[in-house]
C-alpha cells in the first residue's frame, strides 16, 4: 500500500494530528510501544503532546518509549545528546515514568552489545506499535544515512557531512561534532506496525519528493517506507512543494 500523504495548510495542525494519533492508539492499547525521534521538526509535536497529556491526563504508565538514535561518545548530561533532548522537551515535562523510557547509550563501552540489547528490548516490548520519524535533508531516517541497507538493524554508523552540518552548523561540524552514532536500523523501523513521518520546511522538499516519487532505493533511506503497508506522511506546504501528485 502506498504511503498516505496529508498536506496541512497550517503547520500547527500537524502537531494536533500527530498527538491525536498517539491518543487514539494509547486508548486502544495502554501498553503501546512508541518510537520517538529528535530534531527541530518534532519540538511543536512534543509541546502539543505535553499540553494534551496534562489537559486530558493521558495515561503513559504502561507505555514503552524508545528513542531512535544517539551520538557515540555523548553522555545523557550533554546538551547535544538525544537523550538530553528527549528528556528536556518531553519526558521531564510530561513526567513519564523513567522505567518506561529506553535510550540507545552513546557512551556505552561495548557498542555491539548495546545495539543487540536494544533490539532485544524492542522485541520484548512486542515490537514498536507506533513509530514516529523525521527525515534528514539527505533522506535519512533515524541515523540511517544514504547507502544503509533496507534490512539493517540497530548498529553503529558514520555520519555524513550533510547530516553533521544540518545538526551542528557547517563550521562546527567540520571540527568538533560527533562523527559516529548509534541508530535503529531500517529493518527495525520497517517492523513497526504503524509509521508516521513528519516533514516541514522548504529544506525538506527535495528529500520528501525522492522518498515518495523515486523508486525505492538505498540512495534515499526514507524511500524504504514505500514498502510498508501502514505509513502516513504529514507535510506542511513547503515540504510538499516539489511533489507532483498532491493528495
Ligand atoms: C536527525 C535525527 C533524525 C531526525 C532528522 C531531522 O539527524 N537523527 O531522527 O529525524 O535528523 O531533524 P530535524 O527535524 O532537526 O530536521
Amino acid at each position: 500500500m502506498k504511503p498516505k500523504i496529508i498536506i496541512f495548510e497550517d503547520p500547527s495542525e500537524i502537531s494536533k494530528y500527530a498527538v491525536e494519533q498517539i491518543e487514539s492508539e494509547l486508548n486502544k492499547k495502554p501498553n503501546l510501544a512508541i518510537g520517538l525521534p529528535t530534531g527541530k521538526t518534532v519540538i511543536p509535536v512534543y509541546n502539543e503532546l505535553v499540553r494534551v497529556y496534562k489537559d486530558k491526563k493521558l495515561n503513559f504508565s504502561k507505555t514503552k518509549i524508545f528513542d531512535l538514535d544517539e551520538y557515540i561518545g555523548l553522555s545523557p548530561e550533554q546538551k547535544d545528546s538525544f537523550e538530553y533532548f528527549l528528556n528536556k522537551n518531553l519526558f521531564k515535562r510530561g513526567k513519564i515514568p523513567e522505567k518506561n523510557l529506553h535510550f540507545l547509550k552513546g557512551s556505552a563501552i561495548n557498542i555491539t552489545r548495546e545495539c543487540e540489547e536494544y533490539e532485544e528490548k524492542i522485541k520484548k516490548a512486542g515490537g514498536i506499535d507506533l513509530m514516529f520519524l523525521g527525515i534528514g535533508v539527505n533522506g535519512h531516517i533515524a541515523f540511517n544515512e544514504p547507502g544503509s541497507p533496507f534490512d539493517s538493524r540497530t548498529r553503529e554508523v558514520i555520519l555524513t557531512y550533510q547530516t553533521k552540518a544540518s545538526n551542528f552548523g557547517k563550521i562546527f561540524s567540520l571540527f568538533k561534532s560527533p562523527k559516529r552514532a548509534l541508530t535503529i536500523g531500517i529493518g527495525t523501523i520497517l517492523e513497526s506496525k504503524k509509521i508516521i513521518l513528519i516533514a516541514t520546511g522548504n529544506h525538506k522538499a527535495k528529500a520528501v519528493k525522492e522518498m515518495l516519487e523515486s523508486p525505492a532505493s538505498t540512495k534515499c533511506p526514507a524511500s524504504a517506507l514505500q514498502n510498508h503497508d501502514d505509513v502516513t506522511i504529514l507535510l506542511d506546504k513547503k515540504a510538499a512543494a516539489l511533489l507532483k501528485k498532491k493528495s
